[in-house]
C-alpha cells in the first residue's frame, strides 16, 4: 500500500527519500514522508560546510531536525556524507597535506561520535572517482593528501560508531564501465586487506533510459561481500520514467544484498533537478505513474 511497507515485506528492504529540514514545516510534504517512505538522508544538512563551517565549531541545528523526525518516526538514516570534494567549508578549502588531512580525519571523527548509535549507514567518502575512461581516483585537494585518504576516512569513522554501516557512494556507476570498475578495485582491495568497508551506494542520477548490466554491475558488488544500495535515485521526464523506475526497483529486488533504495527529493519541485520533472510524485503531490509503477514492482508485478 506505500513504498515502505511494501519494500519492508520484501526481505527488509527500507525506501527512503532525501529530506531538506527548511521543508519539514511544509504540511504536504510532511504527509508524503510519513506516509510513504521508511528511510531518510539529509540532502545536505550532514555535509561538511553545513556541520563544520568554522574549524573545530559542530553545528547540528538543522541535521538535527531531520535525525529527530525520523527517530520520531522509525525511520532509518543515512548520513550523508562525511567527506565529499564538493561543499566544503571555506576554510577547509584553503588547507592542504597533513593540516587538510588532519582536519579531515578530525571531521569524521567528530561527526560520526555526535551521532553514534542513530545513523544506520554513512556515506564515508563520496564521488571520490573520475568520469570517462580512467577507472583512476578524481584530483582533488582530498585526494592531494595521499591516496590512502579514503582507507584512512573509514577506519575513522568504524572508531567513532562502530555499530553503524560504512558506505562508499558515487554517480555514473549505473552499469558495468570504467568508473564502476575502479570503484569495484578498491573495494576487493579494501576487503581483502581488512579496511572496514559495508556498502557501496550507486546514485542512479539517471537519463531516460538504464544500462542493460545494471543489476550484473549491482551484484558483482555484492558478490564481494559488502551491501548495495540504490541512494539518489531521480529519472529524466519522458515517456519511458515509470520504466526506469521499474527496472531499478525490479534490478534492487533481484540482488539479496541490495537492502534499499532512496530518491533524491519527494515531489518533483523539491528536486534539484530544476524543471526536469525526475520524481515520483508531482509538485503539487500527486503520485506519478512513476510512483505505481515503483509500488507495483515492489510488489513483484
Ligand atoms: O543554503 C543556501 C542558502 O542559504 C542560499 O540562499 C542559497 C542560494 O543559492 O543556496 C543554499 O545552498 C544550496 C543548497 O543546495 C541548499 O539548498 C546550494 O547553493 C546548492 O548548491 C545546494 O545544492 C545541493 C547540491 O547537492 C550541492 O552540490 C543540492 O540541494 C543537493 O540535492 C545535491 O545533492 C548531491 C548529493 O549530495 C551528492 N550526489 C549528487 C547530488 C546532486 O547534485
Amino acid at each position: 500500500s506505500t513504498l515502505g511497507a511494501s519494500a519492508a515485506e520484501r526481505g527488509g528492504r527500507y525506501f527512503g527519500a532525501a529530506i531538506a529540514a527548511g521543508r519539514l514545516g511544509d504540511s504536504t510534504y510532511v504527509n508524503i514522508l510519513n506516509r510513504e517512505f521508511n528511510q531518510i538522508t539529509a540532502e545536505n544538512e550532514m555535509k561538511w560546510d553545513a556541520t563544520e563551517p568554522q574549524r573545530g565549531n559542530f553545528t547540528y541545528t538543522n541535521a538535527n531536525r531531520i535525525v529527530n523526525h525520523a527517530t520520531a518516526q522509525g525511520m532509518k538514516i543515512r548520513g550523508h556524507a562525511l567527506l565529499w570534494h564538493s561543499q566544503m567549508p571555506g576554510w577547509a578549502q584553503s588547507l592542504s597535506g597533513s593540516d587538510l588531512r588532519n582536519a579531515m580525519i578530525n571531521h569524521v571523527t567528530q561527526v560520526a561520535t555526535n551521532y553514534r548509535g542513530k545513523i544506520h549507514s554513512w556515506d564515508v567518502v563520496n564521488e571520490a572517482f573520475a568520469d570517462g575512461g580512467s577507472g583512476g581516483r578524481r584530483d582533488s585537494i582530498l585526494q592531494r593528501t595521499g591516496n590512502d585518504w579514503i582507507e584512512a576516512a573509514f577506519r575513522a569513522a568504524r572508531n567513532a560508531d562502530p555499530g553503524a554501516k560504512l558506505c562508499y557512494n558515487d554517480y555514473n556507476t549505473d552499469g558495468i564501465n570504467a568508473k564502476s570498475t575502479g570503484i569495484y578495485n578498491m573495494v576487493r582491495d579494501f576487503k581483502s586487506r581488512g579496511v572496514p568497508i559495508d556498502c557501496v551506494g550507486f546514485q542512479s542520477h539517471l537519463g531516460t533510459s538504464v544500462s542493460s548490466d545494471y543489476q550484473a554491475n549491482l551484484q558483482r558488488f555484492a558478490d564481494l561481500g559488502v551491501d548495495v544500495q540504490i541512494t539518489e535515485l531521480d529519472v529524466a521526464q519522458g515517456s519511458n520514467q515509470a520504466n526506469v523506475y521499474a527496472t531499478v526497483t525490479r534490478a534492487c529486488l533481484n540482488v539479496a544484498r541490495c537492502t534499499g533504495i532512496t530518491v533524491w527529493g519527494i515531489r518533483d519541485s523539491d528536486s534539484w533537478r530544476t524543471g526536469e520533472n525526475p520524481l515520483l510524485f508531482d509538485s503539487s503531490g500527486n503520485k506519478k505513474a512513476a510512483y505505481t509503477s515503483v509500488l507495483n514492482a515492489l510488489n513483484g508485478g
